[in-house]
């Protein structure tokens, strides 16, 4: 699956991630969220985090339910999800690898850890692990400049200093 070719998914793997939670289920806790900002659309990114961990990935039932909840054109969520890395509105593996590609991490080699990681897994960059575990991605500056190149698995580890082969491994050290 690559993310860069355009939708990549069937019916069922949308219906299974909502199935995952009922948007009424969520509710609660968004409201916990929006109570938080002075109006509802400017909670758009934590809803979005809320649905997407509850779920897995932003469905277009997802979408089009949170942009009823905020009361904000469906198209405007879309921009905010294609805007971000973190969100993704396609399948995602068990664990999401984000590698930095911002220019520190970049002019010490973070090109080099993504080849790495495709040659390791035989996928492209955006793309999922055949066994479902972990979907490979880019991500703009994380915010650990000071441990470049470096990449998040989102919900679980920071690395930092990387090699290709340390890369590698700290993937395999994870399975
Ligand atoms: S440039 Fe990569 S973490 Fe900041």
């Amino acid at each position: 699956m690559s993310v860069g070719t355009g939708p990549t998914f069937t019916d069922e793997q949308a219906a299974a991630a909502d199935a995952k939670a009922s948007f009424g289920d969520l509710r609660p806790r968004l409201e916990t969220l929006v109570a938080r900002y002075p109006e509802r659309r400017a909670a758009m990114l934590p809803v979005l985090w809320e649905v997407q961990t509850a779920r897995g990935w932003l469905t277009p039932t997802s979408i089009r339910e949170i942009a009823d909840y905020l009361g904000t054109p469906q198209a405007h969520v879309e921009g905010v999800i294609t805007f971000y890395t973190m969100f993704k509105d396609v399948p995602v593996g068990q664990d999401v690898v984000m590698v930095c590609k911002t220019l520190s991490c970049r002019l010490r080699g973070a090109q080099e850890v993504i080849d790495a990681l495709e040659d390791r897994y035989g996928i492209e960059l955006g793309g999922t692990t055949s066994d479902g575990r972990y979907t490979i991605d880019e991500a703009e500056c994380l915010g650990l400049c000071d441990m470049a190149p470096c990449m998040l698995v989102v919900d679980g580890a920071r690395h930092g200093n990387l090699t290709p082969e340390s890369a590698v491994q700290a993937l395999e050290g994870g399975r």
